[in-house]
């Protein structure tokens, strides 16, 4: 099974720049190109959250339209640049997000890993929280497959990056309850977060978390705790989780178009010099 992981690709109305700078709509179609390239192609598209930059039901529709050519099944939590209710809607064809309430799910059966997705938004605010309620549903849906390899999803990464500005809009709520509850489930194979605009690795609870890269524009790698919010136009990218002999192995993939391939041997097998 290969699933791609598409993550923080803040789709604007059509004609609409991203802090006057960014044109997410062609980055995004760039992505859609790149992954209509692969052999094979992915079986599902997975989305960690700010699929859109102000939640607006004119973005959602823009976005699914830039994503139409694929014809892949998508599955999403919400960032927190996104509208629970309008993502819902935009989405409710899908067949996997609930009628009312956060936007949490399980997909069972459909596919050899059991997705979840998790909902971290706090309304109107950039940080990101698991309340009491959202952990409880974690753990006994956890409960009810402990046999079923699993991978989370959820758009604020549960542990401290360094990156000072995203910190203070990170998970600010429930990093410790999560950690706790997967500790007890190693069915979990993989975290999957978004938010941070980048790839950065890490272990909580003892199971592995990964951010992604967004297919636009990446957030600063700045330590300084002062450092302000920005962004850069570094290299955009995408994941690619594969699922083969039980076994998960992830891959950063870059989006764009590179010199190559070029051939390391020649005809005899000997290496070019
Ligand atoms: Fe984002
Ligand atoms: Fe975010």
């Amino acid at each position: 099974m290969l699933i791609a992981q598409v993550s923080d690709p803040h789709i604007k109305p059509p004609g609409r720049l991203a802090y006057r700078y960014v044109d997410t709509a062609g980055m995004l179609n760039a992505c859609v190109r790149t992954l209509q390239a692969l052999a094979p192609p992915p079986d599902l598209l997975l989305m960690t959250g700010d699929l859109v930059d102000l939640g607006r039901p004119e973005e959602y529709d823009h976005l699914k339209a830039i994503l139409a050519p694929l014809g892949t099944r998508v599955l999403a939590v919400p960032g927190n640049h996104d509208h629970r209710d309008a993502l819902r809607a935009a989405f409710a064809d899908q067949g996997y997000l609930p009628a009312e309430g956060v936007l949490q799910f399980a997909v069972d059966g459909d596919y050899p890993l059991r997705l979840i997705g998790l909902d971290t938004v706090i309304p109107g605010e950039g940080g990101g929280r698991l309340c009491a309620d959202r952990l409880a549903w974690l753990d006994a849906t956890l409960r009810r497959r402990p046999q079923a390899p699993t991978l989370l999803m959820m758009h604020h990464p549960p542990f401290v990056t360094g990156i000072g500005h995203m910190d203070r809009i990170g998970l600010l709520d429930g990093r410790h309850g999560l950690a706790a509850i997967v500790a007890c489930h190693p069915q979990v194979q993989l975290i999957l977060c978004g938010h941070l605009h980048r790839t950065i690795r890490a272990v909580v609870g003892g199971r592995p978390v990964m951010t992604c890269p967004s297919p636009a524009h990446q957030v600063t790698l700045d330590f300084r705790d002062e450092a302000a919010s920005c962004f850069r136009m570094e290299p955009p990218g995408f994941l690619l989780h594969r699922w083969q002999n039980d076994g998960l192995v992830s891959h950063v993939a870059a989006i764009g178009d590179y010199a190559g391939p070029f051939p390391f041997f020649d005809s005899d097998g000997r290496l070019l010099d």
